[in-house]
């Protein structure tokens, strides 16, 4: 899965303009799932950009529950109705700025499946954790209450995002191996509360400044099975060489 985050950028008429030039270099694209998460304004341009084209659309949040007085927030009830696929839950960005925990994970992962939508559950360290050694420790707790407490059979339909915190919009990747050491972990996690096929074929992504010229390198750990891009989903170029690396 080839994932594009497009954070707080683009108008509905530059989400337009993105698809234009974006579906002609990624229609051969056959065996890989790609998936585009704007900001809310731009969904419906982007799903109707992408109608009966092999691109999935997502959100980059949502509020569980299916309507209410809650003002400012989005369900996932709206998310489906406008024909989103996907929504991207707990970025780094929200647990940083808008202070979501593993609590909100697990309400958000459910009220996303509750309404057909694939969740892409982020995980990830920042720098200092990573430099006192305790990266293992912050993706086993994020994992412990964000994931754990899922169902098996909800389980079986979230997508885990491994973010590094320090390598997002800083154009430091960690390396192949540094990102497959996570997998590995996190993949152990999963068997050791899923099952082993559970680990087997969950799909886990990394994000943080994939770019068209470390994707490859990165693709080629068994680990990894696809991205979640930021600044390089931007860029219909970009986006499309990372997606047809
Ligand atoms: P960058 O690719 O800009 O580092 O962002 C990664 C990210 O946060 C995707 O969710």
């Amino acid at each position: 899965m080839m994932a594009g985050n497009w954070k707080m950028y683009k108008t509905p008429a530059e989400t337009k303009a993105f698809f234009e030039a974006f579906k002609p270099l990624t229609e051969s694209a056959a065996n890989r799932d790609i998936v585009i998460c704007p900001p809310f304004p731009n969904l419906h341009a982007a799903v109707s950009e992408t109608e009966g084209t092999n691109i999935g659309v997502g959100a980059q949040n949502l509020y569980w529950g299916k309507e209410g007085a809650v003002t400012g927030e989005v369900s996932g009830h709206m998310l489906q109705a406008i024909g989103c696929q996907y929504v991207i839950i707990a970025h780094s960005e929200r647990r940083q700025y808008f202070g979501e925990n593993e609590a909100d994970v697990v309400r958000k992962v459910k009220a996303a499946l509750e309404y057909g939508l694939t969740p892409i559950v982020c995980v990830g360290e920042r720098l200092e954790e990573r430099e006192g050694g305790g990266t293992e420790a912050v993706l086993g707790e994020q994992f412990d209450g964000g994931i754990a407490p899922l169902t098996a059979e909800e389980f079986a339909k979230i997508v885990i995002a491994y973010e590094p915190v320090w390598a997002i919009g800083t154009g430091k990747t960690a390396t192949p191996k540094m990102a497959a050491d996570a997998h590995r972990f996190i993949r152990g996690k999963v068997s050791g509360k899923f099952g082993a096929e559970a680990g087997a074929s969950t799909r886990i992504l990394y994000g943080g400044s994939v770019k068209p010229d470390n994707v490859k390198n990165l693709m080629a750990e068994e680990e990894i099975d696809g991205a979640l891009v930021g600044g390089a989903s931007l860029d219909p170029a970009s986006f499309a060489a990372v997606v047809n690396f």
